[in-house]
């Protein structure tokens, strides 16, 4: 028998196996499924990570992973990169590291091989320092699999938290995140929905209507517009696809590589920084709102503010904004929204941007006005005193740069809590208009006069006369910037040029903290 000679293939027929297994490899799950993703008005993982990676700069990795299943079917089914697209590549020239799943392939499950993948970019990301963006369209746990996907997520889980405080991580749900899928968002620092396609819930509608007998769709139980103003979960309510990744780019624009870094800073030339405008924000009447963001607005460098979970606990403003091209975020309270009382939404929303500027190296400035905690059973009941500390606990703990201006009100508890000089911030400055005091004038009056109101011919005038004395004795900077705990009474016209200097002056501050392993804040 003449021996049969298996003929090695050329070097061309290898490149051509090369190229058919790279072709493969960008249509996912098929033609017939993109065009389904696309139906639904949704980008595929590929066309997300173009919009958002500068041009040419992507570099993919892992693009031939195929998952080890062989149960229920899946030993006859195989995708080059099982569901997830994964690399690195520059957002406007600075390095960041990118998973987008991939709904085509399985409905974008995370299988064992899948999460592999994503542990292996948030490692390099840890290790070399850059952000991580997480691009979600995903039908959780890949059923087939069983508990090695379960496996999977808690790896990611884990890194989540390890990398938390060290480098930014920013999770996009373009798509359906249920199940414990939705934890590694929730453990990252921000999350951006798609409004109509995404939806996040730990259980569907139809496990809902099982046990709760509600009847709930998606979209309410968890769309966009429910995570944005109801619960908080999500930061961002993107209008579409372009938007959220345009957000990220933002986003990404105001932050720091990662805790050893200082955010990006643009070039700046000093000019006459007097703004007139600040004079009359201000109503003459203490009981009128008038809108934080107008004072923000009138401070910042010009149309920098970018406003973080702008529809939920809208009595308190967070978000990122450059003063003389340095980045800073901001916290106000909203004199237009519940007069800007604290409560536990605002609290928790305050505290968590107060931690991410802290781990981050942002400088914090803070525009106080508000008449304290709000009262009630519901805010005691739901734990306001818990809630609250963790506001206080935040800004207690933070060491970067911090700068406090109080416009308005600054009554009772909240006073302590708002960035105050006793609890470590570095600058307190006050309007002329400032009313630092326990309480408000009236109330204060009823409670220390109350004998001499009731005993009183007229107890109205009374009444009227008591206010007046402890408006005049209280409702004003002047008793705190006795003490400093008010440094310098400011003229509102001047407050940017006052920050510009404050936050240059604060550049190299350091602060010795004792020795521990972690605190513990109130959760
Ligand atoms: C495997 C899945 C899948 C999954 C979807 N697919 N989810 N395959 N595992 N989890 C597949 C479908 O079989 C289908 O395959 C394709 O993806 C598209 O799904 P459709 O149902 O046709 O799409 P759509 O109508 O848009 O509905 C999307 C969906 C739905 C809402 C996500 O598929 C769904 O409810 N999936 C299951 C969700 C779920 O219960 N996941 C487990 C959660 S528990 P073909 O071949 O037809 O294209 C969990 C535990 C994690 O995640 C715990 C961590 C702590």
């Amino acid at each position: 028998m003449p021996k049969q000679v298996v003929e090695e293939p050329s070097l061309q027929q290898k490149f051509a196996e090369l190229e058919r297994k790279n072709q493969e490899a960008l249509v996912g799950g098929g033609e017939k499924r993109l065009e389904q993703q696309h139906a639904k008005g949704k980008l595929s993982a590929r066309e997300r990570i173009l919009l958002l990676v500068d041009e040419g700069s992507f570099e993919e990795l892992g693009k031939f992973v195929m998952h080890r299943s062989k149960d229920f079917g899946l030993d006859k089914e195989y995708y080059l990169g099982d569901g997830v697209v994964t690399g690195y590549g520059t957002v406007n020239g600075r390095l960041i590291y990118v998973f987008s799943q991939d709904f085509t392939v399985f409905g974008g499950s995370l299988s064992e091989t899948h999460a592999e993948k994503i542990v292996k970019i948030m490692e390099l990301a840890m290790k070399n320092g850059a952000p991580v963006i997480g691009l979600n369209d995903s039908g959780g746990a890949r059923i087939q699999e069983g508990v090695v996907s379960l496996g999977g997520y808690a790896d990611i889980f884990y890194r989540n938290t390890l990398a938390s405080g060290v480098i930014p991580q920013i999770s996009a749900i373009m798509g359906p995140c249920a199940g414990g899928a939705v934890y590694s968002p929730a453990i990252t620092d921000f999350i951006l929905m798609v409004e109509k396609t995404s939806f996040m819930f730990v259980t569907g509608p139809n496990v809902v209507k099982t046990v709760t007998h509600e009847n709930v769709t998606s979209e309410e139980l968890g769309g966009a517009f429910t995570h944005s103003s109801k619960s908080g979960v999500t930061h961002f309510a993107c209008a579409n696809e372009v938007e959220c990744i345009t957000y990220i780019k933002t986003l990404l624009s105001y932050i720091p590589q990662n805790c050893e870094d200082d955010a990006p800073r643009l070039p700046y030339t000093p000019g006459n920084e007097k703004r007139p405008a600040l004079n009359n924000i201000i109503p003459a009447n203490p009981n009128q709102p008038y809108d934080m963001r107008e004072v923000i607005a009138g401070v910042v460098d010009d149309g920098t503010f970018f406003e973080v979970h702008k529809n939920f606990a809208e009595n308190i403003v967070v978000g990122f904004a450059r003063i003389a091209g340095r980045s800073i975020g901001i916290v106000g309270n909203q004199p237009a929204s519940l007069a800007g009382v604290l409560d536990i939404d605002a609290s928790v929303k305050g505290a968590r941007f107060v931690r991410f500027c802290d781990c981050f190296n942002i400088p914090l400035l803070v525009f106080e006005d508000v008449p304290g905690f709000l009262p009630g059973t519901d805010q005691e009941w739901n734990a306001i005193i818990t809630n609250g500390a963790k506001l206080l606990y935040a800004f207690s703990e933070a060491t970067v740069p911090r700068v406090t201006v109080i416009t308005r009100k600054a009554y009772g508890g909240a006073y302590d809590v708002m960035n105050s000089k006793h609890i470590g911030a570095d600058l307190n400055y006050a309007w002329p208009t400032a009313e630092i005091a326990v309480m408000g004038a009236k109330g204060a009056a009823e409670i220390i006069f109350k004998k001499e109101i009731a005993e009183a011919e007229d107890p109205a005038a009374k009444l009227d006369e008591k206010v007046a004395e402890y408006t005049q004795k209280f409702a004003n900077p002047y008793r705190a910037a006795h003490r400093v705990y008010i440094d310098e009474v400011i003229y509102p016209d001047q407050t940017r040029e006052k920050l510009i200097r404050a936050f240059a002056m604060l550049e190299n501050k350091v602060v010795a903290q004792p020795k521990k392993k972690h605190g513990n804040i109130p959760l």
